[in-house]
């Protein structure tokens, strides 16, 4: 049913350079320098203009996942309502950021989302089917084909390389191993990793492996993108560039929806769903997300109100000579500033 612009489509046609990077490189202002024009890809191709409205104008057509009075129980003794009548639109295209204090249900809510589970009552659908009574392998296709995940501990599978893992998820595809090669190298060079296909997870910093991981969420081109504290484990500039990333996705009409326990990188979304208890306590629209400093991607479609970053550039914006996060051939760098918070990540999935 989805005729969506696909992000695989739009990340891999990158390459063909229609994107209005290189404008946005020009009017930085924080002091990156702009030799990496080559600068591409992951979300260059569309308007976030009205991305404040999240409710209603964010997004457009069919919802990527809609939630109907979604119960979760969990009977381990005295019965735990995990989510206790949930109703949610995640608008395609949207960015919502998910809150809540331990133990309010988001994990729940993401497995839902995911395919990972199925709903005591009320109905989940994602990208228009009805993920509620579904089998183990019906969820399994499902999951395959509209989610991508990316976790706080990358979950990579540590004897592949980065091109492997990426296309892992494409197995299951209909694609040839020529395709799921190429489209991998495609992807990994949209998050700046076009240098280090052969790298196996060990060989790479923790914000490089959670940009393989969040490559490999996009293999498939799904419905939605799916992040549990995605930047969970990573130092303050790492993780400004997965926001960086999640950014770029949803420039170019992806759908994000992250979980965070910190207030300031959910305000990078266009809303906030406050969950507690198992219940949305509020939805909060978020007046002017955060933009992440120095890679506005739009060039003159009205970024005034988007860059809320001005004050706190020194927080999230600094990262000087290390610009090269995302840019399409990954620059040269060893990061060598970035000795792997994450050790001991490696766990299969
Ligand atoms: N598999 C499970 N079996 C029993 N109880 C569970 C299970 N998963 C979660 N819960 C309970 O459901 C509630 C919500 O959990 P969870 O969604 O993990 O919250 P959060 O991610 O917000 O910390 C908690 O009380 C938790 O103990
Ligand atoms: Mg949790």
């Amino acid at each position: 049913m989805t005729d969506r612009k696909g992000t695989a489509d739009s990340l891999a046609g990158a390459d063909g350079g229609s994107t209005g990077q290189g404008d946005a490189d020009a009017g930085r202002t924080d002091g990156v320098t702009s030799d990496d024009e080559s600068t591409a890809g992951v979300g260059t191709t569309a308007g976030g203009s009205d991305a404040t409205d999240a409710t209603s104008a964010e997004g457009s057509g069919d919802p990527a996942v809609e939630l109907s009075d979604v119960r979760k129980t969990y009977h381990l003794g005295e019965p735990v309502h995990a989510l206790d009548g949930v109703s949610l639109t995640i608008p395609s295209g949207s960015y919502t950021a998910v809150m809540g204090p331990s133990g309010s249900g988001k994990s729940t809510l993401m497995n839902l989302v995911g395919c990972l589970d199925t709903p005591s009552e009320g109905r989940v659908e994602v990208g228009g089917e009805d993920v509620s009574g579904l089998s183990e392998n019906g969820k399994a296709t499902l999951r395959g084909e509209k989610v991508g995940f990316v976790f706080q501990t990358f979950n990579l599978m540590p004897r592949l390389t980065a091109a492997e893992n990426v296309a892992l998820p494409m197995v299951f595809r209909d694609r040839s191993r020529e395709e799921r090669s190429d489209r991998a190298g495609d992807l990994l060079a949209q998050v700046g990793l076009g240098d280090r296909l052969d790298h196996q997870p060990s060989e790479l910093s923790g914000g490089q492996r959670q940009r393989v991981a969040i490559a490999r969420a996009l293999a498939n081109d799904p419905e939605i993108i799916l992040a549990d504290e995605p930047t969970g484990n990573l130092d303050t500039d790492t993780g400004s560039e997965i926001l960086e990333l999640f950014q770029r996705l949803h420039d170019a009409d992806n759908t994000v929806l992250m979980v965070t326990h910190e207030r300031h990188v959910a305000e990078h979304a266009a809303r906030i769903v406050h969950l507690l208890d198992g219940e949305i306590d509020e939805i909060e629209t978020v007046e002017s997300p955060r933009r992440v400093a120095g890679r506005d991607a739009e060039s003159g479609d009205g970024n005034e109100g988007e860059s809320q970053d001005e004050g706190e550039r020194g927080d999230e914006g600094e990262r000087g000579e290390e610009g090269e996060a995302v840019a399409v051939d990954g620059g040269t760098g060893d990061r060598g500033a970035n000795n792997d918070p994450n050790e001991a990540d490696g766990r299969a999935r």
